[in-house]
């Protein structure tokens, strides 16, 4: 090895060290500014490295392709980053999970027709081991990528209302998906065997469509997961890359983006009590939690700004509970303000925030961040429950599907087993929304028609600062 590929594999490694110390912060609010510093400078040192690679093998002309690439991409996603609303958070991820599929693909494509024009495949890919390990990693970096970039899209098109949520219910669907995967199977076999473009261009086709299908299956309120096991899946598509550039930092972060991305959707399914496999192998919730509305529950009770403020201060513990309204009506900053203005009466206030609340993992505990509530008293789902009947007054901002008694009681709820926040067993309960509509998972909430809940109709935002002034 060079001197020039030594300080290149040098500087590959300590950006791959930056970018576990960086999913280490991540891991907690305390760090996470921390966390995001060691992956900006792991990323401008992988950049840098590469950049001069680049330069080193091919030239100049190299590197002002790269630069006009990078300056284009980077307009075009500072645009995107700048306008996204934090409720569009979710699609923008979606979209950016099919880019990476996409280049997976290209990537794999180049490489195999780059190794052909070669004498021997082997030529073209010095360290990349024998000719048909070097095929399996082409055949399956197109296909996982080709699988992330169809179904990466489909969870663009129905997060962004832009195609409807429901499942698509194809007949024999499980055995469509397992006839593909063994299709594909076969005709790994015959690319290796034949070095023929003919496998892998059907294979690609059959892929995208495997992709497309895996995700349409899939129902609105199970959309959680399946964006983490995209973010995954694009992880496992970038590793491949790396393995079919022979560039190891790649290999180690699309690896560090796979597993983790592995590990979120693990633990996402066990929030909404799915089973991993069945994610993993898609077409799962397919039963199509939409309704249910139909159901009579009784009559509602409505009240007033005054009347919460009056509860309030004569509440010895209160929990908030917010979720996607409190996001889309920006009530995070009068939500803290009311915090603070209890807890200067001595009033205890915490906040429980289930799992999946809002849109995306994290969402409340970012939203909350910004609006500077202090951390130690933003509790999780499990360690907020067990509270619960021992709290006077708990406050829904904004959340509808993770409250839902019925995920609890009601075996034939289409969201049953899910576990949600049990706000319901506090003495007073508080529902903050506009309507008596349904949540995400399109579900009636009987929580809303309880004896000790009291509908406050509005805007959230409107609403809180509507206390904050009766108080
Ligand atoms: P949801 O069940 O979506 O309910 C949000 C509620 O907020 C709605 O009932 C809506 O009622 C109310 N709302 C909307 N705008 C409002 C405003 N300006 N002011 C006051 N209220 C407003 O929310 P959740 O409890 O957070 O549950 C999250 C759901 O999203 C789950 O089903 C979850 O599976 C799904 N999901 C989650 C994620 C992740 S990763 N977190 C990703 C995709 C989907 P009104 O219209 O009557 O106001």
């Amino acid at each position: 090895m060079t001197v020039d590929l030594a300080l290149v594999a040098a500087a590959y490694l300590i950006a791959g060290v930056l970018f576990i110390l960086s999913l280490a912060g991540l891991s907690k609010h305390e760090s996470a500014k921390l966390g995001n510093i060691y992956g900006i400078i792991g990323m401008a040192i992988a950049l840098i490295a590469t950049l001069w690679l680049a330069g080193q093998s091919a030239g100049v002309t190299q590197w002002v392709a790269i630069i006009v690439a990078m300056a284009i991409g980077a307009v075009i996603g500072i645009n995107l980053a700048v306008r996204v609303e934090m409720t569009g958070m979710p699609e923008l991820i979606a979209m950016l999970h099919s880019f990476v599929g996409l280049a997976a693909v290209l990537v794999g494509f180049n490489t195999f027709f780059a190794s052909s024009a070669a004498p021997s495949l082997g030529a073209a890919v010095q360290e990349g081991g024998s000719d048909g390990v070097h095929l399996v990693e082409i055949f399956l970096g197109v296909f996982i990528g080709a699988v992330t970039f169809t179904g990466s899209i489909v969870a663009f098109l129905k997060l962004s209302t832009k195609i409807s949520g429901r499942p698509l219910m194809l007949p024999f669907r499980h055995w469509l998906n397992l006839l593909a995967g063994l299709v594909s199977l076969g005709l790994m076999v015959w690319f290796v065997a034949s070095e023929s473009l003919v496998p892998l261009a059907v294979m690609t086709a059959i892929a995208l469509a495997f992709g497309w299908h895996l995700v349409a299956s899939i129902g609105g309120g199970d959309m959680p997961v399946v964006i983490s096991m995209l973010n995954s899946y694009s992880g496992w598509a970038a590793a491949a890359a790396g393995f079919m550039l022979s560039n190891d930092l790649l290999i180690i972060t699309g690896a560090l983006v796979g597993s983790s991305g592995a590990y979120l959707s693990y633990i996402m399914s066990n929030a909404m009590n799915r089973s991993f496999i069945s994610v993993i192998a898609g077409g799962f919730g397919s039963d199509g939690a939409v309704t249910s509305g139909d159901v009579d529950y009784g009559d509602h009770r409505e009240t007033t700004a005054e009347e919460v403020a009056e509860m309030l201060v004569h509440a010895g513990s209160v929990v908030i509970t917010p979720g996607y309204g409190m996001a889309v009506a920006q009530a995070q900053y009068p939500v803290a303000d009311l915090t603070a203005k209890l807890r200067e009466r001595g009033v205890t206030v915490r906040f429980g925030i289930h799992p999946v609340a809002g849109r995306l993992p994290g969402h409340m505990n970012v939203l909350l961040a910004e609006a500077k509530v202090p951390y130690d008293i933003v509790l999780e789902m499990d360690e907020i429950n067990d509270d619960l009947p021992d709290t006077d007054v708990v406050l829904v901002i904004g959340a509808n599907d993770t409250v839902n008694p019925a995920a609890a009681e009601d075996p034939s709820s289409p969201i049953a087993g899910m576990p949600v926040i049990e706000v319901w067993k506090a003495a007073e309960v508080v529902v903050f929304k506009r309507s008596m509509s349904a949540g995400y998972a399109g579900v009636q909430n009987p929580l809303f028609f309880r004896d000790n809940t009291a509908m406050l109709f509005g805007d959230a935002k409107d609403s809180v600062e509507s206390i904050i002034r009766a108080l």
